[in-house]
């Protein structure tokens, strides 16, 4: 378990270290205001506080070391939409739930949500002629690589995703149908034979173009929580009164099928989304923007408030990895805890006592202004392995402070 004040202890740290935010584009950026150069007042020590605050941080987000996404690492749009929903953003993003189903059930209970593209040169293509037992179709192998999940996050969904265009079937009098089925793969492949067990199956319409999603959370549970081979999935796309041509064109599972070229492969490849839980807080969950409250009442009450203090992830240059948010507002408490301390500050009992000793004996100090409420936020990044990973971190914005 990682303390969860430890990011908002940081924070405090440098701005102790770096003199009352004036200095320190690190982080703080006070209201709109945002000073370059940890160099000019701190010469040779920026380097070294860069580096322990990006350590500290890393630790807090359980990353081993700072994630290095090659080009070639993909965004998965779908995963983008989560974040939206997660933090607030669908609104402004002209997001509606219309365009979006959300996974309120396997979301409901994880904090991590990681997407996954199938390890290509490993796919298993029609030309190898392997077949299902009893099967009409000529299935996909489809070989994930899930060894970037860490032990102590506990799966609870997955779902495998694939992208699937409109037939026009005018003028043929018939209406299209096809089924998609999807299958754990048992054994590694033999003589052509893959013996599967079947996860899910759909039949759809041809008239539709839109993402279809399936429940592989018994395979994916095999593998991850029981420690079983991981020999793949695979998807067999049987055709139901149709003519040849459409043969294999429009589920979109391979990249060398004949597609139009426009089509963006990496964006509409399939995509297997696990849903997990590492014990730390909170599972992910919708959530309505906040509005920038200011709750500060005038320049001149110095009394313990809650202040802004804008992280900008820019700083450490992480924004090659932290997809989203570019930074956000993480807030500080700050202020005198006055004798006799009123309602409004949040005090506890104790509080009150300690500021009444401190107003008749000095050597006990007056009680501190803190974070009595946190709240999280959600992240969007490219982890080690190039993986995308969406989480919830915990305490991760001051919501109230009060003298403690
Ligand atoms: C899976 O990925 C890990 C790195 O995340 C790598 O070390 C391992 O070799 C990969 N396994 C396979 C079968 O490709
Ligand atoms: C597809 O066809 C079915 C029945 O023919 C119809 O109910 C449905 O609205 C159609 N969908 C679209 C997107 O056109
Ligand atoms: C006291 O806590 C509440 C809820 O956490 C918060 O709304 C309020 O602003 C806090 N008071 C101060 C002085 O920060």
């Amino acid at each position: 378990m990682i303390p969860g004040n430890r990011m908002l202890m940081v924070i405090l740290l440098c701005q102790v270290l770096l003199g009352e935010s004036n200095h320190a584009s690190l982080i703080p950026e006070e209201g709109k205001k945002k000073v370059s150069g940890l160099q000019g007042r701190h010469p040779g020590q920026g380097h070294e506080l860069l580096r322990d605050f990006e350590a500290t941080l890393l630790h807090m987000f359980g990353l081993q070391r700072r994630p290095r996404p090659s080009r070639s690492a993909v965004v998965p749009q779908y995963l983008l939409d989560l974040y939206r929903l997660q933090s607030g953003e669908a609104e402004e993003a002209g997001l509606h739930d219309a365009d979006f189903e959300y996974p309120e059930r396997s979301a409901s209970r994880a904090n991590t949500v990681r997407g996954f593209h199938h390890e290509e040169h490993m796919e298993q293509l029609p030309s190898d002629g392997a077949s299902i037992r009893g099967g009409g179709g000529t299935p996909l192998r489809f070989l994930f690589n899930l060894s970037s999940i860490p032990e102590e996050e506990l799966l609870s969904a997955a779902e495998l995703r694939l992208y699937r265009r409109q037939i026009d079937d005018a003028g043929s009098g018939m209406e299209g149908l096809h089924r998609i089925n999807v299958y754990e793969v048992l054994k590694p492949p033999r003589a052509g034979q893959l013996i599967t067990r079947l996860l899910d199956t759909r039949l759809v319409r041809h008239n539709a173009t839109r993402w279809e999603s399936f429940d592989v959370s018994p395979a994916v549970l095999r593998w991850t929580r029981d420690n079983l081979p991981n020999h793949g999935l695979a998807v067999e796309v049987l055709h139901l009164n149709q003519t040849p041509r459409h043969q294999g064109r429009h589920v979109r599972v391979s990249r060398s099928l004949r597609h139009s070229p426009e089509e963006d492969w990496d964006q509409l490849r399939p995509l297997l989304v696990t849903f997990g839980h590492d014990g730390k807080g909170h599972p992910l969950t919708r959530r309505a923007k906040r509005s920038p409250k200011q709750r500060g009442r005038g320049k001149r009450n110095r009394n313990c408030r809650r202040h802004a203090l804008y992280v900008d992830f820019n700083d450490v240059n992480w924004n090659d990895w932290i997809v989203a948010p570019p930074g956000y507002q993480a807030y500080y408490c700050h202020g005198e805890c006055p004798f006799p301390l009123a309602d409004h500050l949040n005090s506890t009992n104790h509080a009150i006592v300690q500021t009444l000793v401190n107003s008749v004996n000095t050597n006990i100090p007056k009680a501190c202004c803190v974070p009595t409420e946190l709240s999280a936020i959600s992240m969007l990044y490219l982890d080690e392995h190039d993986k995308v990973v969406l989480k919830n971190y915990q305490e991760m914005v001051v919501e109230g402070c009060g003298c403690r």
